[in-house]
């Protein structure tokens, strides 16, 4: 796709007419209630964000309302522990679909303690655990949080304190699962130090206009086009759209393949990045989820800008 066959698209129309069309489907999912901290969030709450790679930014609803972009870290942690240590994360995660909800534990065994892929939450341990291979325990966090300021070009992005001692005191399955791939080799450090990165850096927040620009570089082959720098090479963002398009939805990635034809990682937040190759990328937000963990209304929203637009690849 090129970004000049969209040139007589008019945005902003066509992200008020999903905001405006959205409305009666806001209240239909569950926000999670599993971290009590993001129990609180309105569920009627909604944003959406389109940044092309000419730095035009678009938006409709709450677009400046940072919220918790849960495992939509994942895409950010993945690149950054592949720019720390290269492919040899593969021999530790794989980029197979897994077909299981995002914190299953049924794999594991079978596979001697080797994460499908990096989006579900053992892997993302695993991609945690590298990142505080090359940098040391205490600097994880603040190395990932520097990564995203680089690429989103703005240092007002944090973890939220409460959310993060949230995740901790309620994240006994992260912890089952973490142990069980050290027993196996697959988790290297310290499982407390790991997880205080991993736990961190799920309660980032952005705002749906920080989020899209923060994912540029994803859409443009690995450069950040309004900085004018390279977060990353052509190869590896490739590949990272990839495994997003296959795994960035969990037990629903195909049904998000099928609906909007685009890379997308989703937050149990209800925060979804999607990815237009060559054209830029789109952030949604919407805190009711589907039985998956996925924003019901954001995936909703994302296929109606796909089908309206015409975002599909394919
Ligand atoms: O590991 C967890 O339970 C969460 N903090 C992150 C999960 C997440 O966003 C998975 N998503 N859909």
């Amino acid at each position: 796709m090129r970004l000049d066959t969209f040139s007589h698209v008019d945005f902003q129309a066509e992200l008020d007419g999903v905001a405006d069309d959205i409305c009666p489907h806001l209240t239909k999912g569950k926000v999670a209630t599993y971290i009590p901290a993001l129990a609180s969030q309105r569920a009627d709450a909604f944003a959406i964000a389109l940044t092309t790679l000419r730095g035009e930014t678009f938006a409709a609803g709450e677009g400046d309302t940072p919220f918790s972009i849960q495992s939509v870290s994942k895409v950010f942690s993945l690149v950054l522990a592949l720019e720390m240590g290269g492919e040899d994360l593969w021999a530790r995660v794989g980029r197979e679909p897994s077909g299981s909800p995002f914190n299953s534990v049924v794999q594991l065994e079978k596979e001697e303690g080797r994460p499908r892929n990096p989006f579900i939450n053992a892997g993302a341990i695993v991609v945690a655990d590298t990142i505080i291979s090359h940098c040391g325990a205490s600097q994880g966090i603040d190395r990932l949080t520097d990564f995203i300021h680089t690429c989103a070009a703005s240092k007002s992005i944090a973890v939220n304190a409460e959310v993060a001692a949230s995740e901790a005191a309620y994240g006994d399955r992260n912890r089952a699962l973490a142990y069980f791939m050290k027993s196996f080799g697959i988790v290297q450090n310290d499982v407390p130090e790991v997880l205080d990165t991993y736990f961190r850096q799920c309660a980032l927040e952005m705002s749906v206009k920080q989020l899209a620009r923060a994912g540029l570089f994803l859409a443009g082959g690995g450069q950040d086009p309004c900085a004018g720098r390279r977060i990353t090479s052509h190869e590896r963002v490739d590949r990272v759209n990839s495994i997003m398009m296959l795994c960035g939805h969990y037990d629903r990635s195909g049904e998000f393949a099928f609906r909007v034809g685009l890379a997308g990682k989703s937050g149990v937040g209800g925060g979804i990045l999607a990815v237009i190759p060559d054209v830029g990328t789109v952030a949604v937000w919407s805190p009711g989820l589907n039985e998956a963990g996925n924003s019901l209304a954001g995936t909703l929203a994302l296929e109606m800008l796909s089908d309206r637009v015409g975002l599909n690849l394919f």
